[in-house]
């Protein structure tokens, strides 16, 4: 008898956000600038730049995004309108320690996010909160060069140790660093080394050194190990995850030679940093990747333990796209958020050159299943696409309908292999400023935002086609995805 795969009881249904993306509001009520403050727009074929200086005649999008600071009611009140369980939002650290530097937190900024937890909470949706969503504060990159200081553990401590006092009764579900793998990749980071992302072209004077990258997500590591230690010491009923990027990269052809190629990207960029998180220490195959490749991360007495002691409840990853590898460098290339790879004959592409793979998201979920046995979340997962109202008004969003309704189905089904997925969080689900690019126009969301990379528009919201569809997908916990 076959098995009718279906979701669990207590799913949790939801959309992801990042506060630099939608909350806007950069500079008021004592906010300090963060590195998303400090980069212009772009879109496909330009690549954002950072410009501290903040030129007046330049454009940074992240300064305004789609205004969430003042109109979180409403916006909370349509996702609760689609029956959200629970919202993936991040907290902006330079709303409570604007320099990160600071003794003592920014009230005007605590008292902001009690009122947006207050919100969820009386909708019914559970919040599911990111410590640290590529937003240091600048001064903190400007005076230490960011991660790739040690001391940068310790500010990172105060402020996630007073998220997590003030707020551990009203969130639950946290997680410590949003994709942190993407510190490692080429254009992924710059002098603030694993905090901002989305860079696909060349940056002024950006600097690549794997030693100083590595050591910047080492600190990470020690950051986050010892924010689930305090948590589990003081707040034993949070649960606390780590958030990985996942790409597959399949091998291109059969050849042993691209088959232990795709081994090693995959253990480099996919696992390596969900294995320290999950299992609490470096495994022997980055030890050896080292080694081979000159590349010194300075590390302390004591963090081999801490690593240990701080290892994650529950783990979750984003899921966009998959990449082939092959050593046959011939082979046509595609793009991807950060890390490109070689074109699937088999596999069509999104406007900017994400390759659209369900059935990878199947893999994805069996295989971080088998290698660690813990509860497993798709905290990011949807289509950038231009959408454009109809004449009635309505974006009438089939292909993300498509798009979502697929890969649901894949989870669906990984579910019926036995995979523990606790819920799913579509990102973007309110249109909201691209973390690549900083258009507008690469829209995600059930939920049209009408601003335009141009900054002409209302700001008024309308519920997309795939508004009404994902409420029919919540309301039946999954089962009726037509
Ligand atoms: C993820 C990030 O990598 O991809 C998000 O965590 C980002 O911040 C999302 O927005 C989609 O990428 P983009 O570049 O299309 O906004």
């Amino acid at each position: 008898m076959s098995v009718t795969p279906a979701f669990p009881q207590g799913f949790l249904w939801g959309g992801a956000t990042a506060a630099n993306q939608l909350e806007g509001a950069w500079d008021v009520e004592g906010k300090g600038v963060s590195v998303a403050d400090v980069v212009t727009g772009g879109d496909v074929n330009t690549p954002r730049l950072i410009d501290p200086s903040l030129d007046p005649d330049k454009y940074y999008p992240n300064h305004d995004g789609i205004d969430f600071y003042h109109t979180y009611e409403d916006d909370i009140a349509l996702m609760a309108e689609m029956g959200f369980k629970t919202f993936r939002m991040s907290i902006a650290w330079t709303r409570i320690f604007p320099t990160g530097m600071e003794d003592e937190p920014n009230e005007a900024g605590l008292a902001f996010y009690d009122r947006v937890f207050d919100c969820l909470r009386a909708h019914g949706i559970e919040p599911l909160v990111t410590i640290s969503h590529y937003e240091m504060p600048y001064a903190l990159v400007d005076k230490l060069n960011g991660w790739e200081s040690r001391e940068c553990i310790d500010y990172f401590m105060r402020y996630a140790t007073c998220v997590l006092d003030r707020f551990h009764d009203k969130v639950t579900y946290w997680l410590t660093f949003n994709e942190i793998n993407c510190g490692l990749a080429r254009g992924g980071a710059s002098t603030s080394t694993g905090t901002f992302k989305g860079y696909t072209g060349p940056r002024t004077g950006l600097p690549f050194d794997l030693s100083v990258r590595y050591t910047a997500v080492h600190n990470q590591f020690v950051a986050s190990a010892k924010t689930v230690i305090y948590a589990h010491a003081h707040y034993p009923e949070l649960k606390i995850g780590d958030m990985c990027i996942y790409i597959p990269y399949y091998y291109r052809t059969c050849d042993p030679d691209d088959v232990l190629l795709s081994q090693q990207v995959m253990q480099r960029v996919n696992y390596f940093t969900s294995d320290v998180h999950v299992r609490g220490y470096y495994p022997g195959y980055i030890k050896r990747y080292f080694a081979d490749n000159d590349i010194t991360v300075r590390m302390e007495p004591g963090d081999d333990e801490l690593l240990r002691a701080g290892t994650v409840d529950f783990c979750t990853f984003s899921y966009y796209m998959s990449n082939c590898v092959s050593c046959d460098p011939t082979l046509e290339t595609t793009g991807g958020n950060l890390f490109g790879g070689v074109k699937n004959p088999y596999l069509k592409a999104s406007d900017w050159g994400w390759q659209i793979d369900p059935k990878g998201l199947r893999w994805a979920l069996n295989e971080m299943w088998d290698r660690y046995q813990k509860p497993l979340m798709v905290v990011e997962n949807g289509m950038g696409a231009f959408d454009k109202p109809g004449e009635d008004g309505v974006v009438h969003d089939d292909y993300r309908i498509e798009y979502l309704r697929q890969h649901i189905e894949q989870m669906r089904e990984a579910v019926a292999d036995g995979v523990g997925l606790m819920g799913y969080t579509m990102w973007g689900c309110i249109d909201l400023v691209s973390a690549s690019t900083g258009e507008m126009a690469k829209r995600y969301g059930f939920i049209y935002v009408d601003e335009h990379d141009d900054g002409t528009g209302t700001g008024a919201r309308s519920r997309k086609d795939s508004f009404h569809w994902y409420k029919k997908v919540i309301e039946s916990n999954g089962s009726d995805l037509s």
